[in-house]
């Protein structure tokens, strides 16, 4: 448990609070860059409780300032793209990216410039995210982690809105354990009540029976400080009722709200991001890679595409039959800010204590006037492994595992199968599995 106080170090994100200026040290994804369009070039953006437009202009520059007109007010989120800037609705106030009003129409020029400006901030595009800096200047260099640039991939956005503070989404990446409930028995039990158990359970790939499994045989968890963030797993006991002794990896920990899942280079691996919008509200990010082994071809993308996977079907009733729903329940079901001082914590929550020990420290080092970790002041490395290495192609990559399995038409048990390109990666995952038997076939000749 934590105290209340430690609670709110840890969970407020507005200015001037001690988390929110440990946020204000990072680059910030805020939107798919997909979502600009004709149609829709300017977005009203929430983020660590300042509320901004986002826009890009007639020249494709992106400016993110603030949401109201210098003038009288008016929500900038009607504001008309111009050639350079975002022009206001009212009277044509035009404000530049800088945030400073560059023309008044018709008022006369003697009065010269204003020296009021908006607030803005810059913001830059990788890996079709658009990340915003909200800190202090200069900013630092956005990192080029490594699902954003790596290539010979395919990739999609998943964004969903969670309405609770970002640390409880975050936390769930320090719990292992969640997994054989949250995905392994709420899932049979949704399944169930839909009477749709039993196609689930002749299918050996479906999720719930490999998540079932990780609650079984449970000897020890462990959590270490990594270069990034922090590495953890479940040690396995065969005196407990596990199949063999054995350690699980599980998800990497990548500071300051990043979770990785699948290895980089892997036919499917994710960026988890919890972005918080403010203090009770999650943008939450799932960027999803599909990469392709040397000798396949990812096709190409010309961008990212974006979805909104569904939480409620139409008669309101939760959608839970898929894993990103199932920790969406969980996560906003614990409340807008969760009172960690009326917590009751086990030995399964070791990561967890970790994982906010680790973020208390970085907020005490930006307290203390230092740079907190993955922070680079001047220029990204052209790759961060944020968990570690690429993958090893010597050995079969779409072994048995939801996840990678959809071109052969096993369930599909996660957001993905709501996404724009979910064709694209089955056809990609068809043709890595026809070289992977290629090769294992030419190597059999051989011998
Ligand atoms: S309110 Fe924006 S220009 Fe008048
Ligand atoms: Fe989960």
């Amino acid at each position: 448990m934590l105290s209340a106080a430690m609670n709110e170090r840890l969970t407020r994100v507005g200015p001037g609070t001690p988390g929110g200026e440990l946020m204000r040290r990072y680059w910030i994804p805020i939107a798919p860059y997909s979502q600009f369009d004709d149609e829709n070039p300017v977005h009203k953006v929430r983020v660590l409780g300042e509320d901004l437009v986002l826009y890009k202009d007639k020249s494709g520059t992106l400016g993110l300032i603030g949401d109201r007109c210098l003038h009288r007010n008016v929500d900038l989120k009607f504001g008309i793209p111009d050639q350079c800037g975002l022009r206001c609705p009212y009277h044509g106030w035009l404000f530049n990216e800088d945030g400073k009003c560059v023309e008044r129409p018709m008022e006369a020029t003697p009065r010269g410039e204003i020296k009021q400006k908006l607030k803005a901030y810059p913001v830059q595009e990788l890996g079709g995210l658009v990340f915003a800096y909200l800190g202090p200047l200069p900013a630092p260099a956005l990192p080029r982690w490594d699902l954003f640039v790596w290539p010979n991939a395919i990739r999609q956005i998943a964004i969903m809105k969670i309405d609770c503070n970002w640390l409880q989404c975050h936390e769930n990446t320090g719990d292992p354990t969640h997994s054989a409930w949250a995905h392994g028995h709420m899932f049979q039990y949704v399944l169930e009540k839909q009477g749709r158990y039993e196609e689930a359970a002749a299918r050996a790939e479906h999720t719930l029976h490999t998540r079932l499994k990780t609650g079984i045989g449970i000897k020890e968890l462990y959590a270490n400080p990594s270069t990034h963030g922090i590495s953890k797993g479940v040690r396995y006991s065969k005196d407990l009722g596990a199949d063999e002794d054995y350690t699980r990896e599980h998800s990497t920990v990548i500071f300051p709200f990043f979770t990785q899942t699948g290895k980089t280079g892997a036919p499917r691996s994710e960026y988890q991001i919890r972005v918080p919008i403010d203090d009770e509200h999650t943008y939450h990010i799932c960027y999803q890679v599909y990469a392709a082994p040397p000798g396949v071809d990812a096709p190409k993308q010309d961008s990212v595409p974006w979805y909104e996977p569904p939480r409620f079907d139409e008669t309101g009733r939760p959608i839970l039959d898929y894993v990103l729903a199932q920790d969406a329940l969980v996560w906003d079901a614990q409340g807008a800010i969760t009172d960690r001082s009326q917590e009751l914590l086990g030995r399964t929550d070791i990561p967890i204590v970790l994982l906010r020990r680790q973020l208390d420290e970085q907020i005490r080092r930006v307290e203390e006037g230092l740079e907190p970790i993955n922070f680079w002041r001047d220029e990204s490395p052209e790759i961060i492994y944020g968990s570690g290495e690429a993958p090893d192609y010597s050995k079969p990559l779409l072994k048995h595992n939801f996840r990678k399995l959809y071109h052969r038409g096993f369930f599909n048990d996660d957001a993905d199968r709501y996404g724009p390109i979910i064709e694209d990666v089955k056809n990609l995952h068809r043709r890595i599995e026809e070289a992977e038997i290629a090769a294992r076939e030419a190597s059999a000749d051989a011998t």
